[in-house]
């Protein structure tokens, strides 16, 4: 099936036990366009993200891959379909070298000769890394691990990739170069879902972004309209 979405979510619920943490929000992610999802602390991006990747239960009208319903599939069935999730925080195996890392990132598939193309081509987003292979996670700098997290999940093969914060905690030149890679990565094809508290670079990077406070959908729009907002402006970029 052909359809001019990545993913399209309706309605979407999700409670902590009887508090209400996502209040029937809907967005949608265009196809060979950045979407971002900006909100504050407890907002309920995490949330959002992971039931979509189905880490939480949640109800909805219609969550939709490529055109095809994923309501209720199980985690890692949806990364073999292509849905991977880089974690808020990371969630690195600390202890592992950055080449186990990339590896566990592969471990749904058995393809031995493209997983390794892939480890290669993965790489070369992310030059810093080489000269760290055999080093452990724990020992690399925030910018780095935070490079290692989104190489773990390229390294499963995404059609969809959900970042949840991946420049929080990280110097500015750090964040430029974040940004830069996960445009590099949305021109070679994978579609992209950013979420992000810093609305200055997802902006900036982003075609279409929503707005999430409360466990709502405040404000959508293309993000060069929503960047010009004076609401925006003054909630959310300090201008
Ligand atoms: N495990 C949990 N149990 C109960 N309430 C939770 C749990 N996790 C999050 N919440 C609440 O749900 C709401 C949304 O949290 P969520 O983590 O999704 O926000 P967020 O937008 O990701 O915030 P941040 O930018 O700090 O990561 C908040 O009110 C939070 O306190
Ligand atoms: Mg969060």
């Amino acid at each position: 099936m052909t359809t001019d979405y990545a993913l399209k979510v309706t309605d979407l619920v999700v409670n902590y036990g009887i508090v209400p943490a996502v209040k029937s929000i809907s967005f949608s992610v265009a196809r060979g366009k950045i979407t971002t999802i900006i909100g504050s602390n407890g907002s309920g991006k995490s949330t959002t993200m992971k039931a979509l990747t189905g880490l939480l239960p949640s109800q909805s009208a219609g969550i939709e891959l490529f055109g095809k319903n994923i309501r209720h599939t199980e985690t890692d069935v949806l990364v073999k379909q292509g849905l991977v999730l880089v974690p808020e925080g990371r969630r690195l195996f600390k202890s592992m070298t950055v080449t186990e890392n990339l590896q566990m990132g592969a471990f749904q598939r058995s393809d031995k000769v493209a997983i390794a193309r892939d480890f290669e081509q993965t790489l070369e987003y992310f030059p810093a890394l080489r000269e760290k292979l055999n080093v452990r996670a724990a020992s690399l700098s925030g910018g780095q691990q935070q490079m290692v997290a989104v190489a773990r999940a390229l390294m499963a093969g995404p059609k969809l990739l959900l970042l949840d914060e991946p420049t929080i905690g990280l110097a500015p030149a750090i964040v430029d170069t974040i940004a830069e890679i996960i445009q590099s990565i949305a021109k070679a094809g994978v579609e992209i879902l950013l979420v992000e508290q810093n609305a200055e670079i997802a902006l900036e990077i982003s075609h279409y972004a929503y707005i999430l406070e409360r466990g709502e959908v405040a404000m959508h729009g293309l993000a060069t309209e929503l960047a010009n907002s004076a609401e925006i402006q003054r909630a959310y970029l300090g201008i």
